[in-house]
């Protein structure tokens, strides 16, 4: 057992006492999650279960809240605490070493848990996006403002002082990690990130696209081909779109904030890497569906242009 594990194991008896819970503010951040009647939720780093009556009351007796932490006692207060609540589940292990369920949950909860994981994050939400259902939220809150979450961990140890990130910063790391990112909030009360895992299909589990008819060929097309764009990507491409989208704002804040030159130097160039996979998607959609259809209609207008675009492209 680790120092840190020794002091939430001392710490569960006194706990609730010392800590403070404003229902107001749990309300709201647990109404912000947006859980639906009958969903699975994980409520990571549980504690004695402050906020397990919040996701019960949201996710009702049809749904189920996994309540997981690694230590003995605060699980302990929790299971004295809600013995009479069905559908309650208690998971008593580190959740860096033990092995979720994948595609599992609707939502995951962090409350006032990231920073302990902090030293650990890209394995953390790895293996927390892994756990998700498809469009199930990856949510890191804190019932108070980001600077008392900092001021409590660094204890005057300026080592510390970065444990919570600022919430664009938090953003890009789940955008790179490839969530969505719908909502992220940083204000005198509370911190609220809630990410997404939206439906990514990979290409080669597309369905085989319908080409029209030849006579229709013609009268359809709109971009000034002799054949049909039939682009069964698009929608991929939109969501990946919008997720570089969101990562660029990002970063325009860090330069406004004048944030660290590498930091924002690492955030351009992952930007980049994920313009360049978006722009190999496009491009293959464009050879299997449009220049197929060029070479077979003899278009070599098209074809002209496909090579075109990949010296573009590859330059
Ligand atoms: C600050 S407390 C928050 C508890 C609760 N969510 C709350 O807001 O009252 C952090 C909790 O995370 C647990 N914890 C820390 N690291 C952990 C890990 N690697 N795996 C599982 N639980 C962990 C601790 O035992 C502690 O109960």
């Amino acid at each position: 057992m680790d120092k840190e594990h020794v002091f939430f194991e001392n710490y569960a008896g006194t706990w609730d006492r010392d800590r403070k819970e404003n229902p107001e503010i749990l309300s709201f951040l647990v109404k912000l999650i947006g859980l639906s009647v009958g969903d699975t939720v994980l409520d990571a780093g549980s504690g004695t279960g402050i906020l397990l009556p919040y996701l019960h009351q949201a996710v009702t007796d049809t749904g189920r809240v996994e309540e997981l932490d690694y230590s003995h006692r605060m699980l302990e207060q929790a299971r004295q605490k809600f013995a009479s609540v069905p559908g309650i589940t208690y998971t008593e292990k580190d959740i860096l070493k033990y092995k979720l369920p994948q595609n599992a949950y609707d939502a995951i909860v962090c409350l006032n848990f990231y920073p302990h994981i902090a030293q650990y994050k890209e394995v953390f939400i790895k293996k927390m996006t892994n756990a998700l259902k498809q469009d199930g939220a990856l949510i890191i809150m804190h019932d108070m403002a980001r600077n008392r979450v900092n001021a409590l961990h660094d204890q005057g140890k300026k080592t510390l002082s970065c444990v919570l990130p600022p919430v664009d910063i938090m953003a890009t790391m789940l955008i790179t990690a490839g969530l969505s990112v719908s909502i992220a909030m940083d204000t005198d009360s509370y911190y609220f990130i809630k990410a997404e895992k939206k439906q990514y299909i990979p290409y080669e589990q597309y369905p085989e696209p319908h080409f029209q008819e030849e006579t229709s060929r013609q009268e359809t097309d709109t971009s000034g081909h002799s054949h049909v764009h039939s682009h069964t990507q698009t929608k991929a491409v939109m969501n990946r779109l919008a997720r570089i989208s969101g990562h660029l704002e990002a970063i325009k804040r860090m330069v406004e904030e004048g944030r660290d030159c590498s930091d924002i130097l690492i955030q351009i160039s992952a930007v980049d890497s994920a313009l360049v996979s978006v722009g190999k998607v496009i491009l293959r959609d464009h050879i299997d569906h449009c220049i197929v259809d060029a070479v077979k209609d003899n278009d070599m207008e098209a074809v002209d242009n496909l090579k075109k675009a990949i010296t573009t492209f590859i330059k």
